[in-house]
């Protein structure tokens, strides 16, 4: 890419972030999420840090005004816009003890890329500076991890139990519709499914109105999403309730890889203000990479989810099989097997990686949503990972090929991974923040 053109896109995505600006917090984009999304937040500071060191603190503050009072951070903070398909109305947080007082929120988390996102920041920054930020942001996203740990990790084995698709922010990730449709469909949707009622249903839906259906989540996935979204919330956002009774409880790969790096990322903070990591957390770091082991399947040589209900792994292979790259505890010899499998055209070695499924996955779709198309932010992961696991030449050929599809197709939120086609939301603010990270990074 040339000087000009990456002027260009860093021009560009500074706009896309303007325009999602809402003041103390950016949102997604103008059309399709119009509230506040919490990895979505993050991402947007660790590019603002490069232009407004200012303006990315506010942001990595912003959702800690929303934490629940048992410390999580929920996936959406709601504002006061109109029309988003998935509103306060359907989350009826106000039934839990532990939502916020004056604020409204979904009632699950998202990805924890918090402490990502404070470090990066905190690379920005001088050594003083640095120091009173970490000092202000430390208690606050220690209470989150350990919130996983007190409410979400019954098997103490370092590893959290997520019970809703939404909250490893890749929606409809084919081993969660699975297990979704096999285990957990609500009565309201098996009816909906028998009586083929998803066309009629496909009208009062309002994501579609703002982009194509085929490139968003399936009618029927969405409408077994809101039946769990109801379960969560008949039981009243209580943990103890959740992880005894709720039908879909998973070790999922991303997830886990994401807390174990944000959990390293935690004590390099603790580390520079001088502060000893808690116990749990503690032993959180200790015993999570022997159990991510337990998610490796030797036969077929790929990480999956597993369903906590059956015990059993998913085998429905994903993009999460590179995260344990980015979790940083990856043993060594598995790197070149998995650096052969992004290259494999049967598999993940699509011209625009990386697929989010595989193309020879039955759920393969180049533009449905993350049923296959390449999304940036998992490629700034993957990206990252490789570097710390000393293969840098691939890091910089993923971004490369990253920074291409934006190139040619604009900040879209994904793009097929066989021509670089965007699809989803237009002006979609972690690719615009991304694109000015890996510029600066390249
Ligand atoms: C949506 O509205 O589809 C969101 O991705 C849920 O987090």
């Amino acid at each position: 890419m040339t000087r000009d053109n990456e002027q260009r896109l860093i021009q560009k995505a500074k706009e896309v972030l303007a325009l999602n600006d809402m003041g103390g917090w950016t949102r997604p984009d103008p059309g399709l999420y119009v509230h506040q999304w919490l990895w979505d937040t993050f991402f947007a500071a660790i590019g603002q840090r490069h232009y407004d060191i200012e303006r990315a603190k506010t942001e990595v503050r912003s959702p800690f005004r929303a934490q629940w009072k048992n410390g999580m951070l929920p996936h959406i903070i709601f504002g006061d816009a109109e029309g988003y398909h998935a509103g306060p109305e359907l989350w009826h947080c106000e039934r839990s003890v532990n939502a916020p007082d004056s604020i409204q929120t979904s009632g699950v988390t998202q990805p924890p890329v918090a402490a990502e996102a404070i470090v990066r920041v905190g690379q920005k920054l001088s050594r003083e500076d640095r120091q009173a930020w970490y000092r202000e942001m430390y208690p606050k996203v220690l209470t989150y991890h350990q919130w996983f740990y007190r409410e979400r990790c019954p098997r103490n084995d370092g590893l959290p139990v997520i019970v809703l698709s939404w909250e490893t922010g890749m929606d409809n990730t084919p081993p969660w519709m699975y297990i979704m449709h096999r285990f957990a469909l609500g009565l309201r949707t098996q009816i909906m499914q028998q009586a083929n009622a998803t066309a009629i249903m496909e009208h009062f839906r309002k994501d579609t109105e703002v982009v194509p259906a085929e490139e968003r989540i399936s009618t029927i996935d969405l409408y077994a999403v809101y039946d769990i979204i109801r379960t969560l919330r008949k039981y009243r956002y209580d943990g103890d309730k959740i992880m005894h009774k709720h039908k879909l409880r998973i070790v999922d790969v991303t997830f886990c890889c994401i807390l174990i790096r944000a959990n390293e990322l935690l004590k390099e903070i603790a580390d520079e203000i001088g502060e000893e990591l808690p116990d749990d957390i503690k032993h959180a770091m200790y015993v999570a990479p022997h159990a991510l082991e337990t998610l490796w399947d030797s036969q077929s040589q790929q990480y999956y989810n597993r369903n906590v209900t059956t015990g059993r792994l998913i085998k429905i292979p994903t993009i999460s099989t590179f995260m344990p790259l980015y979790s940083g505890v990856l043993p060594k010899e598995r790197v070149k097997t998995l650096v052969a499998q992004m290259h494999d055209p049967e598999t993940y070695g699509t011209p625009f990686p990386l697929p989010t499924a595989p193309v020879n996955s039955p759920y393969f779709r180049a533009t449905r949503y993350w049923q296959g198309p390449s999304w940036v932010n998992m490629n700034w992961m993957v990206a990252d990972g490789l570097e710390r696991n000393g293969e840098e030449h691939e890091a910089t050929m993923l971004r490369t090929s990253t920074l291409e599809m934006i190139d040619r197709g604009g900040m879209y939120e994904y793009f097929s991974p066989l021509t670089a086609e965007p699809a989803g939301a237009k002006n979609f603010s972690w690719t615009a923040a991304l694109t000015i990270d890996m510029l600066a990074a390249q």
